[in-house]
């Protein structure tokens, strides 16, 4: 295991639901560190390039008509396995299938609304780490 950096987004209804404290307390519990964070409204073309990889997908509108629905707090995450330690914290893509003590089991409303995103890999995470930020806002 290495030291990793993984984009975390709080979604909209995180941000809504005055989630974002508790979500990053989480990440922190877990020793992961915050190296940068800010709250954005994701304009629909961002959220496009973003999920660019789900463009096909039958979810693709109603995924970016959410993600600019409201304001998202993007964090930049540090840590010893920080791609699979964020994902082991987020649970399962679906909630209904989130396991006990994740933060989509315990928040998300729905496969769509599901609270937060995280990297998937060590090159996704660095895409979506540049997407957002750049390296001098990224603290070492
Ligand atoms: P996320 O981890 O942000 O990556 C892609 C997102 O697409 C995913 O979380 C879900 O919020 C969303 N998604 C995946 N499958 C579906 C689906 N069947 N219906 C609606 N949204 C979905």
């Amino acid at each position: 295991m290495s030291i990793e950096r993984t984009l975390s987004i709080i979604k909209p209804d995180g941000v809504k639901r005055n989630l974002v404290g508790q979500i990053l307390s989480r990440f922190e519990k877990a020793g992961l560190k915050i190296v940068a964070t800010k709250m954005i409204y994701m304009s629909r073309r961002e959220a496009e390039g973003f999920y660019a990889v789900h463009s096909a997908r039958p979810f693709f509108g109603e995924l970016c008509d959410f993600m600019c629905s409201g304001p998202v707090v993007v964090t930049c995450l540090e840590g010893q396995d920080a791609i699979n330690k964020n994902r082991e914290l987020m649970g399962a893509t679906n909630p209904a299938q989130a396991a006990e003590g994740t933060i989509r089991k315990d928040f998300s409303l729905s496969i769509g609304e599901n609270t937060v995103h995280g990297s998937d890999a060590v090159e996704t995470a660095k895409v979506e780490i540049a997407y957002f930020f750049a390296e001098t806002e990224l603290v070492n």
